[in-house]
């Protein structure tokens, strides 16, 4: 959990988003996170600190001259105190004191004299997201490296349609793990396959597998969070995932295949996770197969293009190549193979037979399998996964 024990400030302001922050609090303390909390004087118009003092476990913060927070030896002040503030809802009376260095209450104060990440999760009526001033403050902000969580296009508690509405929490979220996380695959283009394939025997009937797509989207949101500029061509899976993670959706190993093809030169580290269907039907009816007298049904199948393989063969300078290995047998033998057969630099191998690894489970029990070293992982969520991979192409194979 890249949250565990890590000190989050959050600002809460007197906007009608405020009561949404609470989910907020209980996503980051059930990530581990420390809380703790500064009110404006109007916040507390909108939910009461001792809703936001329950769900932190901490005091909430309201008062710039309580001894406590400025003087108090006892104390750490909440400014040491904190790995990032984040101000959520923010008002456009918030912004507005932010981007011109007024500090008339504890939140704005603490704002000017905080040198660490700052994430500003601005919620309004479209209007005032609109208007040139709010504008001109955000767009000061931000240059001065203030971070913002774009608010959201939709009904607003005022009745209008319009951007300004507080975004999905766990958007936050992953805003708030991608500020802590060291940036280092900043920089970095990463290309990711995911999810199955579908062998389409008719236009309503194919052969598939079981692959959710779990691991390859954990892969990107890891990269995404460590920096990179990330793309994932997708097999059909029910996973949303970041807006600024690109998705290609393709449903044959083919198209598949002919995207990968088709972009796979201007990515530095390319990650093949996706479950793709080894052979296909010789040929798809163009119409629904009717049942027939016979009993038997013969459907003959042809190989699939090996899209490892063919990056492994045009593989380009500096490029980093990960491939996945599901395996039911001689695991580590079949991944070595697979390993210099392909060209590849890292194979994550699995069990798929292994209780809590492989197909459509949030964990996974791995062994990476690299030409410096076999390093057998614990049962773990796919998103430690996912960080254990990077974690390894970073120390032994990116040339950073
Ligand atoms: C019912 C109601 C809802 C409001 N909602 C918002 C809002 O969503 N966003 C906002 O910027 N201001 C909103 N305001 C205006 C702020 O409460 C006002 O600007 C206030 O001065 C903000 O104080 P603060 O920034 O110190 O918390 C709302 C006011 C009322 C009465």
């Amino acid at each position: 959990m890249r949250l565990k024990n890590k000190n989050i400030l959050i600002g809460v302001c007197g906007g009608i988003a405020a009561y949404k922050v609470c989910e907020l609090i209980r996503l980051l303390k059930k990530n581990e996170a420390n809380v703790k909390i500064i009110m404006t004087k109007n916040a507390q118009k909108f939910i009461t600190p001792l809703t936001l003092q329950t769900l932190s476990q901490n005091k909430v913060y309201t008062d710039t001259f309580e001894s406590e927070y400025f003087y108090d030896i006892e104390h750490i002040s909440l400014t040491t105190w904190a790995d990032i503030l984040v101000v959520a809802p923010a008002t456009a009376n918030i912004i507005g004191k932010f981007a011109n260095g007024i500090a008339d209450d504890l939140l704005s104060t603490t704002f000017l004299a905080f040198d660490k990440s700052v994430l500003i999760v601005p919620a309004m009526n479209s209007n005032m997201f609109e208007n040139a001033i709010v504008k001109q403050n955000i767009h000061k902000l931000k240059s001065v490296g203030i971070n913002f969580v774009e608010p959201e296009s939709g009904f607003l508690a005022c009745g209008v349609y319009g951007k300004g509405r507080y975004p999905e929490n766990q958007k936050i979220l992953i805003e708030i793990e991608k500020l802590l996380c060291s940036q280092d695959l900043a920089g970095k283009k990463v290309l990711i396959t995911a999810g199955p394939t579908r062998e389409y025997l008719d236009p309503i009937r194919f052969i598939s597998n079981r692959s959710s797509g779990k691991m390859g989207y954990a892969i990107a949101e890891e990269a995404y969070k460590r920096g990179a500029q990330v793309t994932v061509v997708s097999g059909p899976v029910s996973i949303n995932t970041y807006a600024d993670i690109e998705i290609i959706h393709v449903q044959t190993a083919s198209q598949m295949y002919q995207k990968v093809k088709e972009i796979y030169e201007q990515y530095d580290i390319l990650i093949f996770s996706a479950a793709v269907a080894d052979y296909r039907p010789k040929t798809t009816n163009e119409t629904k197969i009717k049942k027939e007298n016979t009993d038997e049904l013969v459907i003959e199948l042809i190989k699939n293009p090996d899209i490892l393989k063919f990056v492994g063969e045009n593989k380009k300078p500096g490029q980093i190549i990960v491939g996945f290995s599901a395996e039911t047998e001689n695991v580590l033998e079949n991944s070595q193979k697979k390993l210099e057969e392909k060209n590849a630099d890292l194979i994550v191998a699995n069990n798929v037979l292994e209780e809590g690894a492989g197909f459509d489970v949030d964990t996974n029990i791995v062994t990476l399998i690299s030409k410096e070293k076999v390093e057998n992982l614990p049962k773990m969520s796919k998103s430690e996964v996912a960080k254990r991979i990077f974690d390894h192409v970073v120390t032994y194979l990116c040339k950073m």
